[in-house]
């Protein structure tokens, strides 16, 4: 809502009086005095309306005033360190600039999450929706600033692609009027490789779509992943990459978002070794043992049903499993090196041992699970090409990413960050849904 100055900004404004626009979001009081709980996007304020203050006409505007109402107010800052901002605002004038809202259906009562979801359109403008977006664009600016100075451009990959990369189960189909088939794309990958062999740097940053059938608090149908691509580059680069990375990103929000991060009721000292960087790296068989000795003293973090199962070598890490690593250490882990069987057939094999792959997850503490999937690529044509035959997709749909490997290929590698499970692991809140705007899951398509 225009207006002459927002909310964020009347801390630095104690002693003035101001006009502001903004919505009613509760009130209470009686008698001589009201209580005007006002939001305007930028941040809250209580105002105060006392009777003996303000004009006949005003004491009346703010008595009838309905929730979510649109106002425009005059009034004096006032410092008060009890207050949330820690100013009051004093109301002298008040005017209703939207008609009376009727009814309101979230009430400042408790309500589940199902029906908040319902009215997902209205809940944004609460406190929660308001602190956990604005930490998604503090983290969506973080990155591209971080990339920037960095030294990489952006480089927008398509929607609709031809082929699949993740595995061929968690496509959604899309009818070609008939003719051919597409994809909605499930990673920018492949193309963020032939934008690597252009531009050296880049990264994709967008939406991207995987039919997942499972109801999980980490997955959703509509996702977005940003997308670095580097060539040449290798394996021990792309880690250390992922670590400046997501350390840049924790920094930032720490730095810019400690008021939402409070109300938000985050411990933001369990993001102080995120913020820091040294991120311990185990390989895939190591991290098998850690969790191993997990289980077998018991020793499992609260949300780990008692009767996990250690991982056998050659399957690949369950949701439990995450969890019981990401619990072992205080800050993000990189586990390395994961048999190849179990990942991405365009993954370069490790020289050391052929039956793993040179690539890593990056795992969340506090039981948020994997954040980062990357790798190296494989660089050689005959190799790729036999890859993709092995993996039953159909060569003509990869010819143009064959190319890639027929002229001047070099090693080269990247990695998929999911932005909503990094917000999720970073404003500590327990379900992924709440940290894009409107959630697309199996369960919930609207509003
Ligand atoms: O590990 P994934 O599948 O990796 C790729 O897609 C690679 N092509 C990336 C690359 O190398 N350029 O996915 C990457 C990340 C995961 O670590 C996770 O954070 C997130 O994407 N992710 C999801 N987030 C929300 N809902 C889902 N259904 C997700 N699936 C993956
Ligand atoms: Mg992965």
């Amino acid at each position: 809502m225009s207006s002459d100055v927002d909310i964020r900004s009347l801390k630095a404004r104690a002693g003035e009086t101001v006009t502001l626009s903004a919505w009613l979001q509760d009130k209470s009081g009686k008698g001589k005095i009201q209580f005007l709980k006002l939001r305007d996007g930028s941040g809250f304020v209580q105002g105060t309306v006392f009777r003996g203050d303000v004009s006949e006409e005003v004491f009346e505007t703010a008595k009838r005033l309905t929730q979510e109402q649109a106002v425009r107010v005059t009034g004096e800052v006032r410092a008060d360190e009890r207050a949330p901002g820690g100013v009051e605002l004093s109301v002298r004038g008040l005017e209703a600039i939207s008609e009376n809202a009727g009814e309101y259906p979230i009430t400042p009562k408790e309500h589940g999450v199902e029906f908040l979801m319902d009215h997902r359109h209205l809940w944004l403008r609460h406190r929660r929706p308001w602190a956990i977006l604005r930490v998604r664009d503090s983290v969506q600016r973080a990155l591209v600033d971080f990339f920037h100075g960095e030294g990489f451009i952006r480089f927008d990959a398509p929607f609709f692609t031809p082929n699949a990369a993740e595995g061929t189960t968690e496509l959604f189909e899309i009818d070609l009027f008939g003719e051919d088939k597409a994809y909605l794309s499930q990673t920018g990958q492949l193309h963020a490789e032939a934008g690597a062999f252009a531009f050296g740097k880049v990264y994709t940053f967008g939406p991207t779509f995987r039919a997942e059938k499972s109801k999980t608090r980490r997955h959703l149908l509509e996702f977005w992943m940003i997308e670095p691509e580097v060539a040449p580059s290798s394996h021990a680069e792309n880690m250390a990459l992922q670590e400046r990375m997501v350390s840049f990103i924790v920094r930032r929000v720490l730095e810019e978002c400690a008021t939402e991060l409070e109300l938000l009721g985050r411990d933001v000292s369990r993001l102080a070794g995120a913020a820091e960087g040294n991120y311990p790296r185990v390989t895939y068989t190591e991290a098998l043992d850690i969790i191993r000795q997990h289980i077998e003293s018991g020793d499992l973090p609260p949300n780990v049903q008692a009767d996990v199962q250690p991982v056998e070598w050659g399957d690949d890490l369950g949701a439990p499993h995450e969890t019981i690593l990401g619990h072992h250490f205080d800050r993000p882990v990189i586990v390395e090196k994961y048999p190849a069987a179990i990942k991405a057939f365009y993954m370069q094999p490790d020289p050391e041992d052929e039956r793993l792959a040179l690539c890593d997850d990056m795992i969340a503490p506090e039981g948020y699970g994997e954040i980062i999937g990357g790798s190296e690529r494989i660089h050689d044509y005959e190799l790729l090409k036999s890859r993709i035959e092995h993996e039953g997709l159909p060569l003509s749909a990869f010819e143009w990413y064959l190319d890639l490997r027929r002229v001047g290929s070099v090693p080269h590698a990247g990695y998929g960050m999911g932005l909503e499970r990094v917000i999720a692991w970073i404003t500590g809140i327990d379900h992924i849904r709440e940290a894009i705007p409107f959630p697309r899951m199996l369960t919930r398509m609207t509003p």
